[in-house]
C-alpha cells in the first residue's frame, strides 16, 4: 500500500475532546448543558446502532441526550406532533430523526418540520438552500466531516477536480455543495452516468457514497488522487468494507479512508459539533 490512511477516528476523538470542553466552560459559567433529542421510529437493527452510538456520543461531551423510541406504528400526525413539542422545547437544541422511517411515514415532511435552528442533521431545505447560496447555517453531517479530514491531509483543495458517486440527500447532493464551496470542479455521478470509470479516473478527490461494495475498482483511481470511501457494507463473512475496492486503489492513492474508521466517526463528531452550534449561536 502506498496511500496513507485518513484516520476518522483520531479526527472524531480531537473534536469530541474540543466539543467536551466548551461544554464543561458553558457548565462552570451556569448555562445549561445542550440538549439533544433523538428519535428513532421501529426497530431496524442497523438503525437501533447507529442511534446507540448517538446518545454514547452525547453522554461523552456532557450534551444531553433524550431518547423517544416510537413504534413503528406511530403515525404522520403523532410524529409531526412531538416534532412541535420539541421544537418550543427551550433545553432541546438539535432534534435528529433516524432514517429510514418506517413505511407509510412521510419522511420529507417530518424533516421539514423540524425548526431550521434545531436541525443538527442539517437535511431541512432551509439548511441545504443556504449551503447552496454559500451561507451555511447546519450542515449535513457526513459531508462537513469529509471536508475536515480533506483539510487535514494538508492539501489545497481549490481547483482540484472531485467525483461524487452517489446522489443522495444524505451525502452525495451536500456534498457537491460543500466541495463547490472549497473551490473544486465537481462532477456528480449517479445510477444513471454512463461509464462511471471514465469519470472515476479523471477525479482528483473521489467520494464514494451508494452503499455497493466494490462498486468502484481499485484500477480507476488516478494515481496520487484522494480517496474517500462512505460506505459500510456487511459481507456475508461478516467484514465490514466500504464502497471501494481498497486494497487497489490503495495501491494508487495518496491518501484513502478506512472502513471502518474512516469517514463514518467523524459523521458522529459533526452530529455533537452541530448540537453545540445551535446551542450556542443559535439558541442563546
Ligand atoms: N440514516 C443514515 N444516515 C443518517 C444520518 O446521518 N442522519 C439520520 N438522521 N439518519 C441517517
Amino acid at each position: 500500500m502506498t496511500a496513507t490512511l485518513i484516520d476518522g477516528k483520531a479526527t472524531a476523538e480531537a473534536m469530541r475532546e474540543s466539543i467536551k470542553r466548551k461544554v464543561e466552560v458553558r457548565l462552570a459559567a451556569g448555562q445549561r448543558a445542550p440538549g439533544l433529542a433523538v428519535i428513532l421510529v421501529g426497530s431496524d437493527p442497523a438503525s437501533e446502532v447507529y442511534v446507540s452510538h448517538k446518545r454514547k456520543d452525547c453522554e461523552q461531551v456532557g450534551i444531553i441526550s433524550k431518547a423517544y423510541d416510537l413504534p413503528a406504528t406511530t403515525s404522520q400526525q403523532e410524529l409531526i406532533e412531538l416534532i412541535d413539542q420539541l421544537n418550543n422545547d427551550a433545553e432541546i437544541d438539535g432534534i435528529l430523526v433516524q432514517l429510514p422511517l418506517p413505511a407509510g411515514l412521510k419522511a420529507d415532511e417530518i424533516l421539514e418540520r423540524i425548526a431550521p435552528t434545531k436541525d443538527v442533521d442539517g437535511f431541512h431545505p432551509f439548511n441545504v438552500g443556504r449551503l447552496a447560496q454559500r451561507i451555511p447555517l447546519l450542515r449535513p453531517c457526513t459531508p462537513a466531516g469529509i471536508v475536515d479530514l480533506l483539510d487535514g491531509t494538508g492539501h489545497d483543495i481549490t481547483g482540484m477536480h472531485a467525483v461524487i458517486v452517489g446522489a443522495s440527500n444524505i451525502v452525495g447532493r451536500p456534498m457537491g455543495l460543500e466541495l463547490l464551496l472549497k473551490g473544486c470542479t465537481v462532477t456528480t455521478c449517479h445510477r444513471f452516468t454512463k461509464d462511471l470509470a471514465s469519470f472515476v479516473s479523471q477525479a482528483d478527490i473521489v467520494v464514494v457514497a451508494v452503499g455497493k461494495p466494490g462498486i468502484v475498482k481499485g484500477e480507476w483511481i488516478k494515481e496520487g488522487a484522494i480517496v474517500i470511501d462512505v460506505g459500510i457494507n456487511r459481507l456475508d463473512n461478516g467484514k465490514l468494507v466500504g464502497d471501494v475496492d481498497f486494497a487497489a486503489a490503495a495501491e494508487r492513492a495518496s491518501f484513502i479512508t478506512p472502513v471502518p474508521g474512516g469517514v463514518g466517526p467523524m459523521t458522529r463528531a459533526k452530529l455533537l459539533e452541530n448540537t453545540l452550534i445551535a446551542c450556542e449561536s443559535l439558541h442563546k
